[in-house]
């Protein structure tokens, strides 16, 4: 038991690293106070360019990605993973770091979902893409994504723990986009500009 709580102790804090702001703050940018204000890839993109962008992207998204692997190495019961898995998408969203104001996960997300079972990733992912290019709102995307995320594991992976965390991590994620959700219903939300 004590390996299994330091693992979700660790995913938590890794997860708590917040990847966006701290690449920001190296290009002396406060990404907390610019665009939309929130610590995550897109934000990231649209304020200091695809490189900053891509790399908070794979940082944010490694940090999910990492425990669930180092879950499933140890050989941990299903149980395990989906809780490690959820810890690290915890530590994003409510850092310690940052007073547990954090951001909005999708990134974290997409790591954890990749440990768990790439093919999920594999489906959101077409929706992702067919939402941005339809509609170029990444929170559109992102909020459709999480969405269909449950639905896809219940299909590719029936086991009830998965689909209860990707309950939760889809629920989360909405509820991170409040505001986004806002600025789409007054038609103020920007869309994307590939740089
Ligand atoms: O992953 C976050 C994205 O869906 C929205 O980001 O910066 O437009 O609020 P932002």
């Amino acid at each position: 038991m004590a390996k299994e709580i330091t693992l979700l102790v660790c995913a938590y804090l890794l997860g708590s690293i917040p990847t966006g702001l701290l690449l920001a703050k190296a290009s002396g940018v406060n990404i907390r106070e610019t665009g939309s204000g929130n610590i995550g890839a897109t934000n990231v993109y649209r304020t200091l360019g695809r490189k900053v962008g891509i790399m908070t992207l794979i940082g944010d998204c490694l940090k999910g990605l990492i425990p669930v692997l180092i879950a499933k190495q140890l050989g941990l019961p299903e149980v395990w993973i989906a809780a490690t898995g959820l810890a690290a998408f915890l530590g994003h969203v409510y850092t310690v770091f940052l007073g547990f104001k954090g951001g909005k996960g999708v990134a974290t997300a997409l790591g954890v979902f990749l440990g768990v079972s790439p093919l999920s990733v594999l489906i959101a992912l077409g929706v992702f893409i067919l939402v941005l290019v339809r509609w170029r709102y990444v929170s559109l995307a992102s909020i459709t994504a999480a969405a269909a995320m449950p639905l896809v594991i219940a299909f590719l992976e029936p086991k009830k723990l998965l689909i209860a965390m990707s309950l939760a991590i889809a629920a989360l994620v909405i509820y991170k986009h409040r505001e986004n959700i806002q600025r789409l219903r007054s038609g103020t939300e920007s869309k994307f500009k590939s740089s």
